[in-house]
C-alpha cells in the first residue's frame, strides 16, 4: 500500500505521517513571502509540499526553480485540494541537484528544434504518460501471447539477408563483410516454428526510410509472430484478438491515465471488416480520391496504395479493416499465393484510423520448389538462405505470421499525431541523437 492509497482510503481520519520525500521540482507556486507551495514528481507520482515561515524565507527556499532536486522532511496529511490528495508540511528542506533556469524555454521548443531536448522533454506530463502507458502495453503483448502458449525467442538483428526488399537496407561494415540491421526477424522466427511451435519475438527493425512522414521512423519495436499449420482465416484471428485484447488490457490497468492522453480511445470491435485490395481499389475510385489529383487519373488494380489516400480510406471509415489478398508485385517474395489466383498473395494489412497500416502478415510459401523460384525472381542469392531453404527440405509445413509496429499501434491507441511521440528517442533520416 502507498502512501497515497493510505490517505485516500482513510481521508481525515488519518493521522500525519512523518515521511521524506525526495524527487524534482515540477512546480513552484510562491503564494506570499511566508508559504512556498511546490509540486515534487519523484518519477512513481506528483505530491504537493508546503513550506512556511522561516523554510519558505530561506535563500534555499527562494532560489529553487523547477527541475531542481531535493529532499522534503515533513508531515503528509490527507489534504483534497493538493494534486493527489496528499499535503507534506515541510519541517526541513535539502537541495540534492541544482537547475538552470532555461528548462520551461527548452521544453516548450516545437517542431524538428524541440528533438535535441527530448531528454528534457521526457520529464514533462504527456511524454512521462506516454513511457509509462508504454510499459503496460508493452508487456500486455507479452502476457497475452504467452497466454496462449506462446514462446518468446530472440533473433539476431544483425544479419546478412534481406526480408522485406533491398531498398530500405541499412549496411554496416561486418568484420570487413556487408551485413545488414534486420528489417524483420520473419524469416529466424520461421526457423523456430518446428523447435516450439507458436512463437513470438519483440525486437527492433530497421528501415533506410528517407521519406519524412508521420508513421515512419529507421528504428521501430516490431513485434513478429509466427503460426505453424494454421490458416489465413487463423491468422486474421490471431491479430484482431492480439490487438483487443491488448487494447482492453492498457485500458483495465490504466484507463484514467490513458484517457488523460486520449479523449478517444479506441474501442475495436471483434471481427474486423474485411476488405481485398480490390474492393480497397474501387472504394478509392468511387470516393474519388485520385493518384494524380490534376490529371485526374485513377488508381489501378494492380497498384500499391500510399499512405495517404489510404489513410483517407481509413478515416472515412472509422474503424479496423483487414486490407488482404494484395497483387503479388507489391509483396515480398516469401507471401503464398492465394490457391487459385496466382497473381494475388494470402497477405494482410490492418488498417487503423488515424494511421492506417499497424500490422503487416501473411501466410509462407512453403514448398521447396516455388520458394527457389521466388528467390531467383527476386535476384537474392540462395547461399546466404540456406538456413531458410533448408525449412522447405526438412519437414515444410504451411504456416503464417505478422509483424505489428508497437509505435504504430500505439500512437493509434493513445491518439497522438506522430509516432515520434510514442517512441523515447525517434531515429529518422533527421535524428540520430540524443
Ligand atoms: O509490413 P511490414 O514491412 O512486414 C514485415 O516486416 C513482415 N516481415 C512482418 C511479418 O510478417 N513478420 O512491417 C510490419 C509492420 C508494419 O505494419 C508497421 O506497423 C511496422 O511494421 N513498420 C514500421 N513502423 C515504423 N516505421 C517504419 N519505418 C516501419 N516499417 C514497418
Ligand atoms: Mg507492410
Amino acid at each position: 500500500q502507498t502512501l497515497l492509497d493510505m490517505f485516500t482510503e482513510k481521508k481525515e481520519e488519518t493521522a500525519p505521517v512523518r515521511i521524506a520525500i525526495s524527487g524534482w521540482v515540477d512546480r513552484i507556486r510562491r503564494e506570499s513571502k511566508y508559504m512556498v507551495f511546490l509540486v515534487l514528481r519523484d518519477g512513481s507520482n506528483y505530491v504537493q509540499c508546503v513550506l512556511r515561515g522561516p523554510m519558505a524565507q530561506s535563500l534555499l527556499a527562494r532560489s529553487l526553480r523547477r527541475e531542481c532536486t531535493v529532499c522534503v522532511c515533513g508531515d503528509a496529511v490527507y489534504d483534497e485540494r493538493a494534486v493527489t490528495d496528499v499535503e507534506v508540511r515541510g519541517r526541513t528542506i535539502s537541495l540534492l541537484g541544482a537547475a538552470p533556469s532555461d528548462f520551461e524555454g527548452r521544453v516548450r521548443v516545437e517542431g524538428l528544434e524541440a528533438f535535441p531536448h527530448r531528454h528534457l522533454l521526457l520529464r514533462t506530463q504527456k511524454y512521462a504518460k506516454t513511457l509509462r502507458l508504454r510499459s503496460i502495453a508493452v508487456h500486455a503483448f507479452r502476457n497475452h501471447l504467452m497466454g496462449k502458449g506462446m514462446v518468446e525467442v530472440t533473433p539476431p538483428t544483425l544479419v546478412n539477408t534481406h526480408c522485406e526488399g533491398g531498398s530500405s537496407l541499412f549496411e554496416v561494415d561486418y568484420y570487413g563483410k556487408p551485413a545488414y540491421l534486420t528489417q524483420s526477424s520473419q524469416l529466424y522466427l520461421e526457423t523456430a516454428c518446428p523447435a516450439v511451435g507458436d512463437c513470438f519475438c519483440m525486437l527492433p527493425s530497421y528501415r533506410a526510410e528517407k521519406s519524412r512522414t508521420r508513421r515512419h521512423v529507421s528504428e521501430f519495436m516490431h513485434l513478429e509472430t509466427e503460426h505453424p499449420f494454421c490458416t489465413f482465416d487463423d491468422l486474421l484471428t490471431v491479430i484482431e484478438d492480439m490487438v483487443c485484447g491488448v487494447v482492453d488490457t492498457v485500458k483495465a490497468e490504466a484507463g484514467p491515465l490513458l484517457e488523460s492522453l486520449n479523449q478517444d480511445v479506441p474501442s475495436p470491435q471483434k471481427p474486423f471488416k474485411r476488405m481485398t485490395h480490390t474492393e480497397a481499389i474501387d472504394w478509392l475510385r468511387e470516393h474519388e480520391v485520385y493518384k494524380d489529383e490534376e490529371a485526374k487519373t485513377f488508381y489501378t488494380y494492380g497498384d500499391d496504395i500510399p499512405e495517404a489516400p489510404e489513410r483517407k480510406m481509413i478515416d472515412a471509415i472509422g474503424e479496423p479493416v483487414f486490407l488482404i489478398k494484395f497483387p503479388a508485385s507489391l509483396k515480398s517474395f516469401y507471401m503464398k499465393k492465394c490457391p487459385g489466383e496466382p497473381l494475388l498473395t494470402e497477405s494482410v494489412d490492418l488498417l487503423v484510423p488515424g494511421v492506417g497500416e499497424i500490422v503487416g502478415g501473411s501466410m509462407r510459401m512453403h514448398e521447396y520448389g516455388p520458394t527457389m523460384d521466388a528467390f531467383e525472381a527476386n535476384g537474392l542469392p540462395p547461399e546466404q538462405y540456406h538456413w531458410y531453404t533448408d525449412m522447405r527440405k526438412y519437414g515444410a509445413y504451411p504456416h503464417g505470421g505478422c509483424g505489428l509496429g508497437v509505435g504504430r499501434f500505439l500512437t493509434w491507441l493513445f491518439g497522438l499525431h506522430s509516432i515520434k511521440e510514442v517512441i523515447m528517442y525517434p531515429r529518422t533520416v533527421d535524428i540520430i541523437s540524443p
